[in-house]
């Protein structure tokens, strides 16, 4: 048995068995609803019921108040359709998100960055596609059923250029000439993957990923773009503007841009000189680092404080603009509610992902 599910206004249909979650459903049709942790914790999932019934599995009150219930907002994560249903989502994408897959992986290089931050670039196996959108994920699977997620920091390889001879644009790299991903993972000091990554993995050592993942991804308009990063959550923000910068699309390279990129100190900026290098692709590309404990040694004498209060700061009104925001989830958290409350943006112009761990989830 099957409910039918669709999307306003994108009019996209897909259907539902029964048990199964609206969003399993909506990935296994290929529909792009917004998602983050598909565990009821971190909001990105939600959407407006407009019509139909469902029933809502458990889910983390900071993701969907009481309040927001009662309006009719649901968690598509959590939510189990009991007849045909009529969401309202903006987010919405017209194509299809590439289809997840398992595969292994070899650890191909490994650069320590900043004291807590390792670039990861893994070589994917030969003559096996790998299609992601900037802005997506990939999960570690590890022992024991569990997973890990990382945002995929370079872009998709161009449908015309030879994967075997991908290179990111303007990267600090030279010697990777396979198909690769490349991902900055922090060290979280005992944490199941981040501690094996500090401690014991080394080239050479495969691994297993799925991929891609995640419902963060840019969206057709022709609104300014503030980006928002906070520590790795540069990491999707570098492959968006990767792609940007080699994109054929004149609309999307005319859009202003604006990156703030929040950090504790100086070293944390671990591309900052990347991004200078990719400033001269963009030249619209605005680019505004902002430190949240500068120490003495740093002689830092650019922006200081919270991430989300800089760019309040400069734009008072976000009602025409668009925010891409990843990182830390209270960075993110506090940056949805602020940019709405103080600087009227529209809810549907927010897209995040924010890096719950474990232990947000519980
Ligand atoms: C969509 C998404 C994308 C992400 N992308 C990135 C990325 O690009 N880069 C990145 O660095 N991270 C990213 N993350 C976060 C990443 O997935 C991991 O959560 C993080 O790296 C920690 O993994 P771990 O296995 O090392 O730590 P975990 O084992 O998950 O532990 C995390 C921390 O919590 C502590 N801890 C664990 N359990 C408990 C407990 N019960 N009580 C108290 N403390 C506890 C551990 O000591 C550790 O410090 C992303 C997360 C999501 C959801
Ligand atoms: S709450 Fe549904 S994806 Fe995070």
């Amino acid at each position: 048995m099957s409910f039918s599910v669709s999307i306003e206004p994108s009019g996209r249909e897909f259907h539902a068995q029964k048990g199964e979650t609206l969003l399993s459903a909506a990935l296994l049709a290929g529909v792009a609803l917004p998602y983050g942790c598909k565990d009821g914790a971190c909001g990105s999932c939600k959407c407006k019921l407009l019509s139909g019934k469902v029933s809502h599995n458990a889910h983390q009150t900071k993701a969907l108040s009481e309040q927001e219930q009662a309006q009719g907002h649901i968690l598509t994560c959590c939510a189990v359709a009991q007849s045909d249903v009529i969401l309202h989502c903006r987010q919405v994408l017209d194509v299809n998100l590439p289809l997840a897959r398992k595969m292994p992986v070899r650890v191909d290089q490994l650069n320590l960055m900043a004291p807590d931050v390792m670039q990861v670039f893994l070589q994917l196996p030969q003559n096996d596609a790998f299609d992601f959108i900037p802005g997506q994920y990939v999960d570690f699977l590890l022992k024991d059923g569990l997973r890990r997620s990382y945002s995929l920091a370079n872009a998709p390889f161009p449908k015309t250029q030879d994967p075997n001879t991908a290179q990111s644009v303007g990267a600090t790299h030279t010697l990777v000439t396979k198909r690769y991903i490349e991902l900055h993972i922090r060290h979280m000091p005992g944490g199941v993957f981040t501690d094996q990554v500090f401690g014991s993995l080394k080239h050479k050592d495969i691994l297993r990923i799925e991929g891609p993942l995640g419902g963060f991804f840019l969206h057709a308009s022709d609104k300014p773009i503030i980006f928002l990063a906070s520590g790795t959550g540069f990491a999707p923000i570098k492959s968006m503007l990767e792609s940007i910068a080699a994109s054929q699309d004149a609309s999307l390279k005319a859009r202003e841009l604006h990156l703030y990129w929040g950090v504790r100190d100086l070293y944390d900026l671990y591309q900052h000189e990347w991004v200078k290098e990719i400033q001269k692709q963009l030249p619209q590309l605005r680019y505004t680092p902002v430190l949240s404990e500068p120490s003495e040694a740093s002689q830092w004498d650019g922006r200081n404080g919270f991430v989300h209060l800089a760019v309040l700061q400069d734009y008072p009104d976000l009602s025409a603009h668009q925010v891409y925001a990843c990182g830390a989830p209270i960075v993110v958290e506090s940056a949805k509610t602020d940019f709405m409350s103080q600087a009227n943006l529209p809810i549907d112009e927010f897209f995040a992902d924010a890096f719950l761990s474990q232990k947000d989830k519980q």
